[in-house]
């Protein structure tokens, strides 16, 4: 069969069993969270397009070259979120849940846009799940919401990634060493394009995967060596903490991040076996953004996990710690009156917390069962009009292929009893 329609371009879909493992990533990085006291946030999948601008930087490609901005049909320019910290805070600032006990923490999951090159592993619709900390500048927080990422790759049985971590420095740190940077890259023989970028953001030239510019830029100097004191003993007390956290970092003193509102603590997981893509998840302190929107000026600090990533990670690796099977159990009857009775019989066992379907249609026992190995299910009930009169069913166990019967009114304890209920 063919449609003439096609979901757009750039957009994974997670049809079963797929959707199976999504879902698992997905909900193993939110029950992190969870575990760390955040509480979820669902946000508006589109925004005043100016959120956006003046929250995540106009000089960044996501605002630049990657939004769906369009007018709605009140004429009002809008934004489908291209990323999350920008919504978190103006929310925050909205509903004044800053008024409350700080820090309010919080998290989100969900799709977010951006009109990117799709290739493997970069999509025009991403899912991400993140977690923001504001209103509380302690390199603690800064610790936890670093460790809240690392448990949440480990309880999914990632080992394959590193945390990249640095320091973008504070107010002070940061336009002087804006200076120091510029008067370097001034002296280069860069070609006009390179330029133009140095002129719009010269940390951008330090992140230049080219030879030459990396030859040429050897030298610079970085600004993780010209921090403040503040924000150098910030950094000192974030890397204690997670020493002491047992969570392994390495620094990277030319990490950008391609979004503005970054100071201080800033960090990147990446996963070696998935190519060109391998930002698993990023995130660090926003220290002006509560301000920049309008509140008042506290800090913030917060990370975003690509789950699309994850997913293709712990494929990488072969770690599949979740199960693709659609049910537990799968009805088989022979014949109308046996399926009536397993209908009433999946209703019971649904109730008692097992995962049951039926094979409907009048199949005949071949098919039936067919259906049976293909729902994934580890046991099969069997039922013809012999079985009704004794008052029992076929317990089929799919994996020995054994078969017993069972006393209809016992099985739904002898089912749950088995699936170690
Ligand atoms: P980000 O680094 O732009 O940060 O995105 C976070 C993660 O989303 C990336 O590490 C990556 O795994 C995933 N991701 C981004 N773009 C794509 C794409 N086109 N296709 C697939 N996956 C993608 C943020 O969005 C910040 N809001 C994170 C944050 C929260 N910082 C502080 N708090």
């Amino acid at each position: 069969m063919t449609t003439p329609f096609a979901a757009p371009k750039g957009i994974p879909e997670y049809t079963p069993p797929d959707s199976a493992a999504f879902a698992h990533v997905r909900d193993t990085l939110v029950g992190a969270a969870g575990r760390a006291g955040y509480g979820l946030l669902e946000l508006p999948v589109f925004e005043d397009t100016g959120l956006y601008a003046r929250g995540v930087g106009e000089s960044t490609d996501v605002v630049s070259k990657e939004m769906y901005t369009f007018a709605d049909r009140g004429e009002r320019s809008v934004t489908l979120r291209p990323e999350g910290t920008a919504g978190v805070v103006r929310s925050v600032i909205e509903h004044g849940l800053d008024r409350a006990g700080l820090p309010v923490k919080l998290y989100y999951a969900g799709p977010f846009f951006r009109y990117e090159r799709p290739q493997a592993g970069r999509y025009r619709q991403l899912q991400q799940v993140g977690i923001e900390a504001i209103g509380v500048d302690d390199p603690a927080l800064d610790a936890e919401v670093i460790a809240v990422a690392d448990e949440g790759f480990r309880a999914l049985g990632l080992r394959g990634y590193r945390l990249e971590l640095t320091s973008l420095g504070d107010e002070e740190s940061r336009p002087a060493y804006r200076t120091l940077l510029t008067d370097f890259l001034s002296r280069l023989d860069l070609d006009e394009a390179t330029r133009e970028r140095a002129r719009v953001n010269p940390l951008r030239v330090l992140d230049d995967k080219r030879p030459e510019v990396r030859a040429l830029t050897a030298d610079a100097p970085l600004l993780l060596h010209h921090l403040s004191a503040a924000a150098k003993d910030h950094h000192d007390a974030v890397k204690a903490h997670l020493d002491d956290l047992g969570v392994a970092y390495v620094e990277n003193p030319r990490m950008v991040r391609g979004l503005d509102y970054y100071t201080k603590t800033t960090f990147e997981f990446v996963h070696d076996g998935l190519g060109a893509q391998s930002g698993i998840g990023g995130g660090g302190r926003y220290d002006g953004l509560m301000a920049t929107l309008g509140g008042q000026p506290l800090s913030g600090v917060g990370f975003g996990i690509g789950v699309d990533r994850t997913l293709l990670a712990c494929r990488a690796e072969g770690v599949s710690p979740w199960s693709e099977a659609r049910v537990e159990v799968f009805g088989v009857p022979l014949g109308d009156a046996a399926k009536s009775r397993l209908v009433v019989l999946a209703g019971a066992l649904r109730r008692a917390g097992v995962r049951v379907d039926v094979s409907y249609g009048g199949r005949g026992l071949k098919g039936a069962m067919k259906s049976a190995d293909r729902s994934g299910a580890r046991y099969a009930l069997v039922l013809g009009d012999r079985d009704l009169e004794a008052g029992t069913v076929g317990v089929k166990d799919l994996v020995s292929g054994e078969q017993r019967p069972v006393a209809l009114d016992a099985v739904v304890d002898e089912l749950v009893s088995l699936l170690g209920g």
